[in-house]
């Protein structure tokens, strides 16, 4: 008979998605009637039927790569009329008992959906740079999302003392703050924005201006790509909170705010996008592992035949969690990191 088990990836990439494969090809060979076979481009490729069998061979050597051997794409399975047959017949022709879906909370999601409405067998396993899925402590991909900014706030800080210039840092994240918080607090950044408190212009303009009262003449600023101005001091039009945060696509809070802060101050600043820089490059040792974990967990459960749960990490055992439970809502950035981060600034 055989075991016949897909795997997608699905969403925005990121760099550890080639461990996680990894290591769900690798766990396989251990059963002795065990393939996999790979789905290209996240759901699109069961609709399509563009498939690709994944042996050792195809595994060896990517461990430390960014990007993703299957391709993604943000492709809903529950978007189109005709849709769940494609899908069944892709299923039935390669003969499949199970699927791995290894993707964000909008893959995830639609995952848990698919599950419901057509029971097709399946295993999630969270990764997402955002860390903003609430059925896991942390994700994969996040920890090297960080460190990029990390990174990057570090080379930032040295050009604004030399030129004594606020620096605007935009990071990623979606609706949650955690890129920004966890990369501005290990860059050592001097304010973070994030959309769970909405920020004013003042106070971010006070506290830049005491630094410069106190002998620091130049400032990191760390926003969050959703970050908002409270609504008491809003400075962005209408036109401009448009382009910024509607239509799915965040980016651009970063520059207001730098000329802003430039208005008020008067002093020199100057505004860096990290844009999809936040989602190449290779892996950390924490998220190789954590992938690696991960992958090996979910095929164990897909031998259990353990459906519609995900993989997750709590505390530092990795369990199973109800896709039900993971993606009842966005995970939203923890007070007490926040708290600490606020401690520093100015
Ligand atoms: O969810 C990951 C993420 O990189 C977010 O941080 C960002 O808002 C979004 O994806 C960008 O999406 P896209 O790749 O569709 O432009």
């Amino acid at each position: 008979m055989g075991l016949h088990v897909g795997i997608l990836t699905g969403g925005g990439d990121c760099p550890v998605l080639k461990a996680v494969i990894r290591a769900v090809v690798r766990r396989a060979m251990w059963e002795p009637d065990a393939d996999v076979l790979g789905i290209k481009n996240g759901w699109r490729g069961l609709i399509e039927d563009d498939v690709q069998p994944l042996t050792r061979m195809s595994v060896t050597g990517i461990l430390p790569r960014g990007g993703t051997i299957l391709g993604t794409s943000r492709t809903n399975p529950n978007d189109g009329a005709d849709y769940p047959s494609r899908i069944r017949e892709t299923w039935e022709k390669h003969k499949l008992n199970a699927l791995i879906v290894v993707g964000g909370e909008g893959t995830l999601r639609a995952a848990r959906d698919v599950w419901h409405e057509y029971q097709l067998p399946l295993v999630g396993i969270p990764k997402t740079i955002d860390n903003d899925l609430d059925g896991t402590d942390f994700p994969f991909g996040f920890d090297t999302a960080v460190n990029t900014v990390m990174e990057a706030v570090d080379r930032l800080h040295s050009t604004a003392e030399s030129h004594h210039r606020v620096m605007v840092i935009e990071v990623m994240g979606r609706h949650s703050g955690w890129i920004a918080a966890y990369g501005g607090i290990a860059g050592g950044a001097d304010v973070i924005l994030v959309p769970e408190h909405p920020f004013r212009l003042s106070n971010v303009c006070d506290l830049l201006r005491h630094r410069k009262q106190q002998g620091s003449a130049f400032s990191i600023v760390v926003v969050a790509e959703d970050a908002h101005p409270h609504e008491d001091e809003e400075f962005l039009d209408e036109d401009l909170k448009a382009q910024i945060y509607q239509g799915g696509r965040l980016g651009g809070i970063g520059f207001h705010l730098a000329l802003a802060i430039e208005r008020e101050t008067g002093i020199e600043t100057r505004h860096a996008n990290l844009g999809y820089v936040q989602r190449g490059g290779s892996p950390s040792a924490f998220d190789r592992v954590l992938a690696t974990r991960f992958g090996v967990k979910a095929f164990e459960i897909v031998l259990e035949k353990r459906w519609g749960e995900m993989v997750s990490l709590r505390g530092n055992k990795v369990v199973s969690v109800p896709l039900d439970e993971a993606v009842r809502k966005v995970k939203k950035l923890d007070e007490e990191i926040y708290h600490v981060a606020e401690i520093f600034f100015g």
